[in-house]
């Protein structure tokens, strides 16, 4: 099944689709074995760094080939990218969805940027991701001023064609200086007036509640990373105070089903919001 026709059944049931960076065989295979379990398919994410970490073809085999032995559905989606020469090299590559991330620039340039990605996008018929509003980088504050404004919003979809949509209403990358709140009733709001598909990044360390009623109120695609980096490295210095093991395949399983459960539990909550 197509990501789109996917998107389409879960936004129906008012439920959403995990979307799981990875970053290396370990965490992939965390991911897809939360879906395994769950009998849920799941989107497996690369960013430019990752791709340039594991390599493109090595990167995307692994996801497919992971993908497979879990006997699970996934889509590959290139995550943040504001390089139209990458973004055309996993398209060739075969992903089933990109990224083009403008939203560091004003309204008029991410349309014009935007609009030249869904064109170039347009004969491989896959999912085409953009950012309107800022949902801060790592380290940098949540500023209400860059939030989505619902019109805008009405506007960038329609003069773009995107297919779907991350928003800014309160999530961050990164880690949360706190409580994390999002604002719901903006979430209804775009939900309502575009038609376009909604995602949320900087799910990690957001509440299961606030998760959940973010899913009702419209977000059909959930991001998260920095769960997945934190808990595998912190589960590999934990194995490592505790064993002097050199077999690298008796040390990292612990790390990957520390990645496996938090992710089932993501997953459990974004399906199942209802
Ligand atoms: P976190 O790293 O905060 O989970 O955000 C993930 C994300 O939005 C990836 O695009």
């Amino acid at each position: 099944m197509k990501l789109l026709e996917k998107f389409k059944e879960v936004q129906n049931q008012k439920k959403a689709l995990m979307a799981a960076n990875f970053y290396n065989l370990e965490t992939c295979k965390g991911i897809a074995q939360a879906a395994g379990i769950l009998e849920c398919p799941i989107i497996l994410q690369l960013t430019a760094g990752s791709i340039e970490y594991m390599g493109l073809k090595t990167a995307l085999a692994i996801a497919r080939t992971v993908s497979e032995e879990e006997n699970i559905q996934t889509w590959v989606h290139l995550d943040h990218c504001n390089d139209i020469k990458l973004i055309k090299s996993c398209l060739d590559e075969g992903f089933d969805s990109i990224m083009i991330d403008a939203s560091d620039k004003n309204i008029e340039e991410n349309i014009s940027v935007t609009s030249q990605v869904v064109k170039i996008a347009e004969p491989y018929s896959v999912n085409v991701e953009a950012e309107l509003g800022y949902v801060p980088k790592p380290n940098r504050e949540i500023d209400k001023n860059r939030f989505t404004e619902p019109l805008e919003a009405k506007r960038f979809v329609d003069e773009t064609g995107v297919t779907s949509l991350a928003i800014a209403v309160g999530s961050k990358h990164g880690f949360y200086n706190g409580e994390p709140k999002l604002d719901i009733q903006r979430i209804a709001e775009i939900k309502k007036i575009t038609d376009v598909f909604l995602v949320l990044h900087g799910a990690s360390g957001i509440p299961s509640e606030i998760l959940s009623e973010a899913v009702k109120n419209g977000i059909t695609k959930v991001n998260v990373a920095t769960d997945t980096k934190d808990l595998f490295m912190k589960s590999l210095k934990e194995i490592l105070q505790k064993t002097d093991d050199i077999d690298l395949r008796n040390v990292f399983p612990f790390a990957t089903n520390q990645v496996q459960k938090m992710i089932k539990n993501k997953i459990e909550i974004v399906s199942m919001a209802n």
